[in-house]
């Protein structure tokens, strides 16, 4: 019996401003737990964490967006949020929230030591201010030029197109994401980590130690930002929400929120470890536990980095074993943006494909973005279901249920004379449970499921070969081994798919009765010659693993995809922004009137204009209007207008107007009327 081992396996907390979608669960979710559930195969011991993001500018921003609190948005999205995982089979031993209270103590603890121990720097610099919002610029709320690689929307902590991770005073030509008017500098204090200390220790640690076994993309991203030189990261914000700084003289303040968040993992842990009664701190503090981290390539830098000196700087921590961080997955070529609504959200997928978990994780494992940036197309996830989920595995488990059912009344034969063919495919079968794990422990999730497809190909073309259903006729002794071997095979996928096809596993598992926790139906029992499926053993009925996804099933995603994109090209035509709000007051003090052009003529050298007279229903008054480009003073003598008459007058070339027509003006430059037209409106009518 090995000795289990215990590993601390953490997930990206997701931020709680929006549901999640399916980059979400290929880049991390997924990949984490198949390696959980692996691991918990394994014997090992295993606290799979995770938790909502809560705090943090973007939850402010979408709060004030949709015009309620940000606790009211963190509770919507931690809802919707915990169940999609929860439905996708996400198996965390916690899923927790940083708004919880153990975990503002944690953090805020977790602070107090590092300030007592004098890790950080105390400091007054200026920070971004915008004037008119009377507020400090952190983070999301300013955008600017990337300083490293000329990106021209990067925020402030961080750019989202190289991901690097930077002070927002950094940035060039910063804008305001509230007012969108350019910042000011203004002075503030603030709590410092000083990264430039941990340069050396980070060097040894990341670059020169064990590290090469990273993936490329991850040492990568670490190597160049150690090779740029580190520098005193700010852990504090001039921000109403979040974890108030414990610290005195630190009012209004509150702690940056990737200063919190990863400690979440640590809450989370703690919160779990309550529940059922363990101790947490091995989990975190023993050197023998195996701490790792997935992630998306954008959270690289605060995993690899700022989390361990912080880890470090606390001293009492084990730092991450690895950082498997993917890249992104785009969907039908296009990056997948929340506010462009080009996204596949998992609570809408489960209403398109209900109880079709699986089919998505096999496809989004299948797609992983492993090593570059991936596509998820809706053609490609019908493919992968119709021709590998249902055409191989589906249909191996189909041929084995139907046939044991009517040669053996559901009874596993007892096998008679093993031939070549059989004991071949036996030695193949059990050589799979190392394959797949060494992949799964290597972080090739691609790999190890295509291997686990393997398998059913493997029973696939071992009952093509050997026909059962052609000896049942004329050896009936051979077909009894046939289909012994074949259960093999079909209880191996049972337990072999468990991490990647969980509701799957479980469902083939009920089909095969292969009670749950019978020491024998384990990975490792597979690789050994012990059978799996004992003789005599009755297995249940079958039912279909999974089904055809249809064109008109794919059909409708897709256009559900196109309604998004002539959405987002009607939202680009270029319409002006909205002016800033005014007060009823203000509306009515402008005075407008129904109106008719008696008189037009051109303003002699003047290319623009006419000089109108117009009967506003007060008066007939002259009303000079840059106009003449669109009309010809013939054309428009007797339309009826809309006229602004209490706007001061003012003299245009020498001639006074009193007055102004409203106009409006089609995508390519030619004006129009703003016309007041209907039955019976005279001239004088307010237009209110
Ligand atoms: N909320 C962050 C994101 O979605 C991830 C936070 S991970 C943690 O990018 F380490 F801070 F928890
Ligand atoms: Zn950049």
């Amino acid at each position: 019996m090995k000795h289990p081992k215990r590993y601390t396996i953490t997930a990206a907390l997701p931020y709680t401003n929006g549901p999640v979608h399916i980059g979400h669960l290929a880049g991390v979710y997924v990949p984490a737990d198949i390696y959980a559930r692996f691991q918990r195969m394994q014997g090992n011991d295993v606290a799979f964490v995770c938790g909502s993001d809560e705090h943090g500018v973007p939850i402010t921003i979408k709060a004030k967006k949709e015009g309620i609190t940000p606790q009211e948005v963190v509770d919507k999205y931690h809802a919707i949020i915990k169940k999609s995982f929860n439905d996708f089979g996400i198996s965390f031993d916690n899923y927790s929230r940083t708004s919880a209270k153990i975990h503002h103590d944690t953090a805020s603890a977790f602070f107090e030591k590092l300030y007592e121990d004098g890790k950080f720097i105390e400091e007054i610099t200026e920070q971004l201010y915008d004037e008119e919002a009377g507020q400090f610029l952190a983070d999301r709320f300013v955008v600017g030029t990337c300083p490293k690689c000329g990106f021209e929307e990067s925020y402030g902590d961080q750019c989202e197109n190289c991901g690097t991770s930077h002070n927002a005073t950094d940035l060039i030509n910063p804008k305001s994401m509230i007012s969108g008017n350019k910042p000011v500098r203004k002075e503030t204090k603030h709590w410092f980590l000083p990264l430039d200390q941990y340069e050396s220790w980070l060097k040894e640690w990341i670059l020169q130690d064990h590290k090469k076994d990273w993936k490329t993309n991850v040492y990568g991203q670490c190597k160049s930002w150690i090779d740029d030189g580190l520098r005193p990261r700010a852990v504090t914000r001039d921000l109403d929400w979040g974890i108030p700084v414990p610290v005195k003289g630190a009012e209004g303040k509150v702690l940056y929120v990737w200063f919190d968040a990863p400690i979440g993992y640590i809450s989370a842990t703690k919160e779990w470890a309550r529940q059922v009664g363990k101790d947490w701190e091995p989990y975190w503090k023993d050197s023998e536990t195996k701490l790792l981290h997935f992630i998306g390539k954008d959270n690289i830098v605060f995993h690899c980095i700022i989390f361990p000196a912080m880890l470090k700087a606390e001293g009492s921590f084990i730092l991450p074993d690895n950082v498997p961080a993917n890249e992104f997955l785009n969907l039908e070529g296009n990056k997948i943006s929340t506010s462009k609504n080009w996204a596949v959200w998992l609570h809408e997928y489960l209403e398109a494909f209900p109880d079709q978990q699986d089919v998505l994780r096999y496809t989004l494992t299948a797609n992983a973005p492993e090593t570059k940036d991936n596509d998820f197309t809706w053609n490609d996830f019908q493919a992968r279901n119709n021709n590998e989920l249902v055409a191989i595995f589906g249909n191996f488990i189909n041929r084995v249920m139907v046939l044991t059912d009517k040669y053996y009344e559901g009874k596993v034969p007892q096998p008679t004379t093993f031939i070549e063919a059989d004991t071949q495919t036996l030695k193949e079968l059990r050589a799979y449970p190392a394959v797949i794990a060494s992949s799964i422990e290597r972080y090739r999730f691609r790999e190890a499921q295509q291997e686990l497809m393997n398998v059913a190909r493997l029973g696939n073309k071992y009952l093509a070969d050997e026909e059962p259903w052609k000896t049942i006729k004329t050896d009936e002794a051979r077909t009894r081994t046939v289909m012994y071997v074949a259960l093999q095979v079909a209880s191996a996928l049972a337990v072999l798919s468990e991490p990647f096809l969980p509701f799957t596993s479980e469902k083939l598992k009920a089909m095969l009765r292969l009670s749950e926790g019978d020491s024998a139906h384990t990975w490792d029992s597979v690789s050994k010659d012990q059978n799996v499926l004992k003789p005599e053993h009755i297995i249940g009925k079958g039912t279909l693993l999974f089904s055809k996804i249809e064109d008109e099933q794919i059909q409708e995603q897709l256009e559900k995809l196109q309604a998004s994109k002539k959405m987002n090209e009607a939202a680009k035509k270029d319409v002006t922004p909205q002016k800033e709000t005014i007060q009823f007051d203000d509306f009515t003090k402008l005075d407008m009137r129904v109106g008719t052009i008696l008189e037009a003529e051109k303003m002699p050298k003047a290319k623009k204009l006419l000089v109108l007279k117009v009967d506003t229903g007060i008066d007939v008054r002259t009303i000079v209007s840059g106009i003449a480009e669109s009309f010809t003073p013939e054309e428009i003598v007797g339309r009826k207008v809309t006229v602004l008459v209490n706007l001061a007058p003012r003299a245009l070339r020498g001639v006074d107007s009193e007055g102004m027509i409203l106009m409006t003006e089609t995508p390519d430059g030619k004006l129009m009327f703003v016309n007041p037209d209907g039955e019976g409106i005279e001239n004088g009518a307010t237009i209110n």
